[in-house]
């Protein structure tokens, strides 16, 4: 097999800029992969529109759910919150031919593999703390006197859990045994929304907001997992770092005002493993 695996994270599609950026997405061989990292859209219809033009030009598309996805915006007719949003998305993603978390883990065999490629959704439980504090409370308390106060507040319903964090705990204790029982010989690409590792949020302008960035238990997921890489988007600062000697990739497109700012024409498509076309 031929081709190469791609990603990209934070289409943000509710931007014509950011649509015609996406309208650019396009693979270099018939074979490409292309990993969606989270936050494509807020308004259901915006997703899945998305996803199917990227699903009719990409050999296979992976999908994991950012915070956005999970909103339930004023503004979209689809009104799911909680858990049944995130199954609704999963369950339009399989109507695309687009693979989710819920899924089998597909093994990339392109040039690179084999390894399995894990879409993960984990969410935060904000133990990525404010500085200085040591409490959820605290924390939060600290982002709002600070005026840092992440959307996921007011929209990203936990339902039917009685928090985010209740939803992680589930959603971690799930993930591992699915990634337990994964083929022990091959590597893998972990594929999150959220950062695995704390260290990506130390660069964030406003440390408050690392509190809804991940959560400290997959500090070592990236080793005990066998990580061959890790990709993750939501900062919005793409970029390639190692830690513990595996790389991470943030995919994210972002923002125009973002993206606008490093000049020229963004190019968010990120290989990840194989050959260039
Ligand atoms: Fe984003
Ligand atoms: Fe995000």
């Amino acid at each position: 097999m031929t081709g190469a695996l791609y990603a990209v994270s934070d289409l943000h599609v509710s931007y014509a800029q950011n649509r015609a950026v996406v309208d650019g997405l396009r693979p270099e061989s018939a074979d490409d992969w292309l990993i969606v990292a989270g936050d494509v859209g807020e308004v259901f219809a915006d997703v899945e529109r998305t996803l199917r033009l990227l699903r009719d030009r990409f050999a296979r598309v992976v999908w994991v759910p950012g915070n956005h996805e999970l909103w339930t915006h004023p503004t979209d007719p689809v009104t799911l919150r909680g858990v049944a949003r995130y199954e609704a998305l999963v369950a339009m993603c399989r109507e695309l031919g687009v693979d989710t978390p819920e899924d089998d883990y597909p093994v990339w065999h392109g040039a690179g593999g084999p390894v399995t490629v894990a879409p993960l959704f984990l969410l935060y439980d904000y133990s990525f703390r404010a500085p200085g504090t040591t409490t959820k409370e605290e924390s939060l308390r600290a982002a709002y006197a600070s005026g840092v106060v992440c959307t996921d507040e007011m929209l990203l319903h936990p339902d039917p859990y009685p928090d985010r964090e209740s939803w992680c705990r589930a959603r971690l204790a799930a993930t591992a045994r699915r990634l337990d029982a994964t083929d022990p010989a091959l590597p893998t690409v972990l594929v999150n929304h959220w950062p695995l590792v704390r260290q990506p949020t130390e660069v964030l302008w406003y440390p408050e907001f690392a509190q809804w960035c991940g959560t400290d238990r997959t500090a070592d997921w990236h080793v005990r997992h066998r990580a061959a890489v890790a990709v993750y988007g939501h900062l919005h600062i793409p970029r390639t770092t190692h830690y513990d000697g595996v790389r991470f990739e943030e995919v994210s497109l972002g923002y125009p005002r973002e993206w606008g700012r490093r000049g020229g024409d963004p190019r968010p498509m990120r290989r990840i493993l194989g050959d260039a076309g």
